[in-house]
């Protein structure tokens, strides 16, 4: 039986992964992070029937104390580790840059020496982001693993960081390290601070009678929009490959904030122009305007395909929180 752990389970790709993991017979290790309500740490596995799941383990540690990953990895001695723990708030990045550097960056510099010291033969996956590459683009307007990066939020440079030291212990120390450099992705379990879900619980409150308006930020920026469901399936074919490389996961089609407002709102019969208003503190300093990305590398490699359209992701959505 294989063993794996998973940093960040409690989040909506820790979630999806450890599904599709136990499904597919892996033993499943997950990273905890002490919390004061500790119900929160794990209302997504158990929703979806998996805290009791005996394929399922949940150890207290955290990617910022480095004993604690040593304890673990020793404990699981896994074959492969999942890094999806993070500070994953691009905005909230600016208000809590050190800690955001300390969990996205210096987290991933302890589980690389954790996985060195103790078990270097395990495969990592390293949750890199299209915010790596900040406004720099291909002049066919889509971003590759070729593109240049230049990140423009404290999160993008965490996790700029993290990526070049990835790539720097595989040559070095000839790990397995997969980089992917995953676009936005959502789901019904995603955090109700990201614009998608927001908008989602915002509308469906609205059709109820229990909200009258909705304060959203920046309308005009674009993102390239994909299921959390498809994107961890492309993370598991990444550590199935033969090599350990860099790969993009996209849709490669891209929607404004505002277009999904239209599309959320009128799948309730309802106007988003009649609700939306924009509040400053929810724009961000420097914005990333427009992502678009290009995964012809995944596709080609690995046969990789998204089973859900834009569409048919904002349906699941708003049905899920009606
Ligand atoms: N969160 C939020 N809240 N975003 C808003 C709002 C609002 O009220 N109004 C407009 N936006 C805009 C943001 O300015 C941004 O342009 C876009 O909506 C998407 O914001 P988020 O959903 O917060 O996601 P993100 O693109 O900043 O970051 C997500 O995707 C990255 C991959 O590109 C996160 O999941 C990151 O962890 C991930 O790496």
């Amino acid at each position: 039986m294989k063993r794996a752990l998973i940093t960040g389970i409690s989040g909506q790709d820790g979630s999806y992964l450890a599904e599709l993991l136990i499904g597919k017979g892996y033993e499943v290790w997950g990273l905890l992070r002490r919390h004061s309500v500790p119900e929160n740490q794990t209302s997504r596995l158990e929703a979806i029937g998996l805290l009791s799941n005996p394929y399922l383990n949940l150890v207290y540690g955290d990617i910022t104390d480095l004993p604690s990953l040593l304890n673990i990895m020793g404990k699981v001695l896994p074959q492969e580790v999942y890094n999806l723990a993070a500070q994953s708030h691009v905005r909230i990045s600016f208000d809590q840059p050190a800690f955001t550097t300390n969990a996205d960056a210096v987290g991933v510099l302890n589980i690389l020496e954790a996985v060195r010291t103790i078990c270097p033969a395990a495969k990592i996956y390293q949750a890199g982001s299209s915010e790596m590459f900040g406004n720099e683009v291909d002049d066919d307007g889509y971003r590759r693993e070729s593109t240049s990066m230049r990140p423009v939020s404290p999160y993008g440079c965490a996790k700029l960081y993290a990526f070049n030291l990835c790539s720097v212990y595989r040559s070095s120390y000839g790990m397995f390290i997969a980089n992917g450099i995953l676009f936005n992705h959502e789901s019904p379990r995603r955090g109700l601070n990201f614009v998608t879900n927001k908008i989602v619980a915002g509308a469906v409150a609205i059709s109820k009678g229990e909200a009258s308006e909705l304060a959203l930020g920046n309308l005009e920026a674009t993102r390239d929009w994909g299921h959390a469901k498809d994107y961890v399936r492309a993370m598991w074919m990444m550590l199935q490959h033969e090599t350990p490389e860099d790969f993009v996961c996209a849709m490669g089609e891209s929607h404004s904030v505002r277009e999904l407002c239209e599309e959320v709102f009128s799948e309730l019969d309802l106007d988003y122009r009649d609700y939306v208003t924009q509040d400053r503190k929810y724009f961000r300093p420097t914005e990333l305007h427009d992502l678009k990305g290009d995964s012809s590398k995944l596709r080609k490699t690995l046969h990789w395909e998204p089973e859900y359209s834009f569409r048919g992701m904002v349906e699941e959505m708003v049905a899920a929180r009606l």
